[in-house]
């Protein structure tokens, strides 16, 4: 972006992915590349407790269904009684893997957000969920996007893997491609699921951050399990406003990192073709001979 940077010279709101409804964040407080300050002080005490709450639930439900990497580092967001200072997580994130956190206004324009990714920059929405929304919540919210998001960029090989995304999203953007890739994404980073010695675990973070999504993602014998195949993914619809019908299973991030490492112009122009010629696949559907991960027991 080459628009000079100013603390209140503002943005455009986005709006995509939320109907008619304007987004909720304050967007007159934005630089020119979305971020903008956490003001800290701002949060009341009825934030901090929702926080709270919404931590201790999610904590308490990951063993077992979340990734161990997961796991190790969540307590690298620090005091789980209150919001967390993103200044004071950046300060341990950046030596661990080169990453810092900064706060955004909420939804941001996909170039923005991978321009963000690409500088090792992840967007955290500073605003928390109403305590109606305890169980659901539109719009990403803070909880979503540091508790769900944020401990996976302490692991060396996924903090690659999002670096990665951000560069090739901006080449998507020029591909005409974005819609392809935001698949990959969704099937990823926010709804993945890795298979390891002791069984399926989640490191998706829209699993990670949902109350009934983490259990239902391992254990609930109705949605599909697929092994990751690139094509394959990139022909899938998916659902945003139900639990999943069709996960993705990883054997290990470097696998994830090495199958989405290549030049991604002739895939897009391989899986463009074949949903072409054969359509995409439904979310739930599965495909002759597809190998199926089953449900953990437990
Ligand atoms: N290899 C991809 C490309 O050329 C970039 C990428 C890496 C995209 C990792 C997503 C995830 O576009
Ligand atoms: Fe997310």
């Amino acid at each position: 972006m080459s628009a000079p940077r100013g603390v209140n010279q503002g943005v455009a709101p986005v709006t995509y992915g939320t109907g008619d409804r304007p987004p909720r964040g304050d967007y007159g407080r934005a630089r020119s590349d979305y971020s903008c300050d956490q003001d800290w002080a701002r949060y009341t005490a009825a934030d901090h407790e929702t926080y709270r709450r919404l931590y201790a639930r999610q904590l308490q439900q990951l063993p077992g269904l979340a990734c161990d990497e997961f796991i190790a580092a969540v307590a690298q967001l620090g005091a789980p009684e209150r919001i967390p200072r993103f200044d004071a997580i950046s300060e341990r994130l950046l030596p661990a893997t080169g990453w810092q956190i900064v706060g955004v206004p909420g939804l941001i324009p996909e170039e923005a957000f991978f321009a963000l990714l690409a500088q090792r920059r992840f967007p955290v929405t500073d605003w928390i969920r109403r305590p109606e929304e305890f169980d659901y919540v539109v719009e990403p919210d803070i909880f979503h996007d540091l508790f769900g998001h944020v401990p996976l960029l302490f692991d060396p090989m996924f903090a690659d893997y999002m670096q990665a995304y951000g560069a090739g999203g901006m080449k998507a953007s020029r591909l005409d491609a974005c819609e392809l890739l935001a698949r990959l994404y969704w099937y990823t980073v926010e709804f993945g699921l890795i298979a390891t010695p002791a069984g399926l675990r989640a490191y998706g973070a829209g699993i990670l951050s949902s109350a009934g999504e983490l259990r239902h993602s391992i254990r609930s014998p109705a949605p599909r399990r697929v092994g990751f195949d690139l094509q394959r993914l990139m022909r899938s619809r998916y659902r945003i406003d139900s639990f999943q019908a069709t996960y993705f299973v990883i054997d290990s991030f470097r696998q994830l990192f090495e199958a989405t490492a290549p030049d991604f112009t002739p895939v897009y122009r391989q899986v463009r073709e074949v949903i072409a010629a054969e359509g995409e696949v439904e979310a739930g559907a599965v495909l002759p001979g597809e190998r199926q991960f089953s449900a953990a027991a437990g």
